[in-house]
């Protein structure tokens, strides 16, 4: 039933093949995909008679909402972003959104970048945007299909993927980026805190000094709601290498106690190699509020906030980093180098003030 040739016509009614994750302990991939797109909504109610099931999730039983944080837990090959060639088709960036981000680099590195690092790099979609741009590009995700993918999309570029966990992306990729870009929220999948750390911790010992990271991530205060609605829908769309996919992204709302949002996504698919026809996945994304973020910032060494953009507007435009933000772009830069400027200039004026700092000094 889920091989590209020979398929029968999707029966409307009975689904041929269901996947339902439960909670997270099937899972911790997916993505909260904020920006709203009514047109491409439109699209979806217009044709979905042609998909299976209806949408009606009253026969489904979801888990109750965990009692502590997500943790990582064993990836299944079932999800969402496992499935490459439907993830490509519905999240290749738009030249508006591949113009904004250029914007930010642009801003911060003041020129364009020359190499490039995406921690969560799925199947490679940023990274083929810099890399045809010139950039040496470096990826890791934790999904062995979507560094296949990856691997594939970038071929005879100057780049090198591999599979790794943000965490503490694998040394091969090498080091010294001018740019890292980590968008959509990846890292609220993440476990907790400390995880957040660790993260911010590796990408400042992979980043040049007055380097950048542009960071998607959600800034929740404790006492924000979110009202249970659909947040992406689009689809049915044709997908490269054969068939047709339907997407709908659901928030059902943030747990107060572990302040994780929970995001339901249905893939609805059709002749699409190696894909069921329906994946329903659920799974909870970290948020923090303005607070933790600035903790968990100094806590990993400091980073300075160039700017915070609104991420549900392709055009990412600037809002002040405060309370409440919601979902947004950073641009950060590791403290990191203008402290260790300051401090080691400082020394060597204490230690030997008779003397010129070195050349390397200055460079550094
Ligand atoms: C929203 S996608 C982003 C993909 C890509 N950066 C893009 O913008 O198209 C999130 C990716 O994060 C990956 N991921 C989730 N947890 C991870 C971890 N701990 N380490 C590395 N990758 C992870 C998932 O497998 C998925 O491919």
């Amino acid at each position: 039933m889920e091989s590209a040739t020979g398929l029968p016509p999707i029966d409307c009614d009975t689904p041929s093949a269901l996947l339902l994750c439960r909670g997270h302990d099937n899972l911790s991939q997916g993505r909260a995909r904020t920006t709203k797109n009514g047109e491409l909504g439109k699209d979806l109610r217009s044709q979905r008679r042609c998909f299976a099931p209806n949408g009606d999730a009253k026969n489904f039983h979801y888990a109750p909402m965990p009692p502590s944080p997500v943790s990582l837990s064993p990836h299944s090959p079932m999800t969402f972003y496992s499935r490459a060639s439907v993830y490509s088709a519905f999240f290749a960036p738009s030249d508006q959104m591949k113009g904004s981000i250029d914007r930010l680099a642009k801003f911060a590195l003041k020129r364009a970048p020359k190499s490039v690092l995406d921690p969560c790099c799925g199947p490679g979609l940023w990274l083929e945007h810099f890399a045809k741009k010139g950039c040496v590009v470096a990826g890791s995700d934790l999904q062995a299909p979507a560094v296949a993918s990856a691997e594939a999309r970038l071929a005879g570029m100057r780049a090198v993927v591999a599979e790794g966990d943000m965490r503490d992306p694998p040394a091969l990729l090498g080091a010294s980026f001018d740019l890292c870009i980590n968008l959509d929220n990846s890292i609220g999948h993440l476990g907790c805190r400390e995880d957040v750390i660790a993260h911010f911790i590796a990408m400042r010992a992979r980043m040049q000094p007055k380097s950048a990271y542009i960071l998607g991530c959600a800034i929740r205060e404790a006492d924000d709601v979110i009202i249970a609605e659909t947040v992406y829908e689009r689809g049915p769309i044709e997908v490269a290498g054969g068939g047709f996919a339907a997407l709908r992204t659901e928030t059902l709302g943030i747990d107060p106690e572990t302040r994780c949002e929970r995001i339901r996504q249905w893939t609805m698919s059709a002749h699409v190699p190696e894909c069921p026809p329906l994946i329903i996945e659920q799974y909870d994304l970290l948020t923090f509020g303005i607070a933790q973020w600035k903790e968990m910032f100094e806590a990993s060494g400091g980073w300075e906030v160039l700017q915070c953009c609104d991420a549900t507007t392709e055009s990412l435009p600037s809002r002040p980093f405060t309370r409440g933000a919601g979902d947004v772009v950073l641009l950060l830069r590791p403290r990191i180098a203008a402290t260790r400027k300051k401090s080691t200039r400082a020394s060597a004026t204490k230690k030997a003030p008779q003397k010129k700092p070195s050349r390397t000094l200055r460079k550094r």
